[in-house]
């Protein structure tokens, strides 16, 4: 499962489509964790689509993620500033790969 401690445990190593990347980063196997508020451990999603189809306000949206040995697509949270923490996402996720912070 995601660590939900990883703004402590991780670097933010960069950005991609507009969300923070919490390293290590060793690409194409390993790709960190993608966002802040709401995180997906891209090293852990296999793509199943769940968060995708019923997150209320369409926080996620696929990415390529060619190489990667889980599944060569990932559930990015592009649009992690319209989350209203329903908290469906990180229900519904079957290999806990969704860390949302209510703050
Ligand atoms: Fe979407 Fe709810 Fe998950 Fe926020 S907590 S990303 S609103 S499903
Ligand atoms: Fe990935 Fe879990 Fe969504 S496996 S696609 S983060 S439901």
């Amino acid at each position: 499962a995601i660590d939900p401690q990883f703004e402590t445990n991780r670097e933010k190593v960069g950005e991609e489509n507009g969300v923070a990347v919490w390293g290590p980063v060793d690409p194409p196997e390993k790709l960190g964790i993608h966002g802040t508020h709401v995180a997906v451990d891209f090293d852990i999603c296999l793509a199943d689509g769940a968060c995708l189809e019923d997150c209320p306000v369409d926080v996620f949206t696929w990415v390529d993620t060619p190489g990667h040995p889980e599944s060569d697509i990932k559930a990015e949270p592009t649009n992690e500033d319209q989350c209203i923490d329903c908290m469906l996402c990180v229900d519904v996720c079957p290999v806990d790969a969704i860390d949302v912070d209510p703050g």
